[in-house]
């Protein structure tokens, strides 16, 4: 299997997604918050690039399964049901419920994965049922790291290297490209510690100024998940 990584959206842009697996991940916090909604009930996401277009989405379908969610520096935007701390996210809220998404960098990194054959969700929290997903689809696999306004983040390409390691450790062979085996070097030197270096990264840390430290203990659940969530046509959502 080939497997790549591109360590944000502006990178995903110049890869070709044709006929690949591609596997976004924000895991500070969009993908996470995402699975932990999942797993409390929630029925999709429909990510978008901007406040306005969300508000927009809610007010013509005039769907009350619809909530608004989203963060600009973290915080929920004004007037939106929801914003990406995954505690947002209770059965309570969010069951049955589709959510209309826009954060920072996450959203953007799954728009930026339009074209391939396949988009899966990824976190820490689901790395073992991803990785047997990514395995037994068989295709070639880019990594999209949501990054930092379209630079490198730490959290999320260390997740690219667990995801490698899961799959090595599975038998699967893997030619890596350059930033590929840069992630699966960095994923090494710090896989005995995912809560440190998630909180020691420069956004982790940022969370924790603002009183969002909680947030990053969620994050860090390694394999706390076996939700596979899958972008298609637009939505996320699960296929059962
Ligand atoms: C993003 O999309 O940039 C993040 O998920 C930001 C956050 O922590 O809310």
């Amino acid at each position: 299997m080939n497997i790549d990584l591109a360590f944000s959206p502006y990178e995903l842009k110049k890869k070709d997604l044709q006929g690949k697996s591609v596997v976004v991940i924000d895991a500070l916090r969009a993908t996470s918050t995402m699975i932990v909604a999942f797993e409390n009930g929630c029925s999709g996401f429909i990510p978008v690039s901007t406040e306005k277009e969300a508000r927009g989405r809610v007010a013509s379908q005039g769907d009350s399964d619809l909530l608004l969610g989203g963060e600009r520096a973290a915080m929920m935007i004004p007037g939106f049901d929801l914003g990406n701390s995954p505690r947002d996210y209770r059965p309570q809220k969010v069951r049955g419920k589709v959510v209309v998404l826009t954060t920072t960098n996450g959203t953007r990194a799954l728009l930026a994965a339009k074209g391939a054959a396949e988009v899966f969700i990824g976190a820490y929290l689901n790395l073992s049922a991803l990785s047997r997903r990514l395995e037994e689809v068989g295709r070639d696999v880019i990594i999209a790291c949501a990054g930092d306004d379209d630079l490198f983040s730490l959290e999320d390409t260390v997740c690219g290297g667990a995801i490698m390691d899961r799959l090595e450790n599975a038998g699967v062979p893997l030619a890596k490209s350059d930033s590929a085996m840069a992630a699966k070097v960095l994923y090494e030197y710090c896989e005995n510690d995912i809560y440190e270096m998630l909180a020691a990264s420069k956004w982790g840390q940022y969370l924790g100024k603002i009183g969002m430290g909680k947030d990053v203990r969620i994050c860090a659940q390694v394999d706390s998940s076996r939700l596979v969530p899958v972008y298609r046509e637009g939505k996320v959502f699960l296929v059962r």
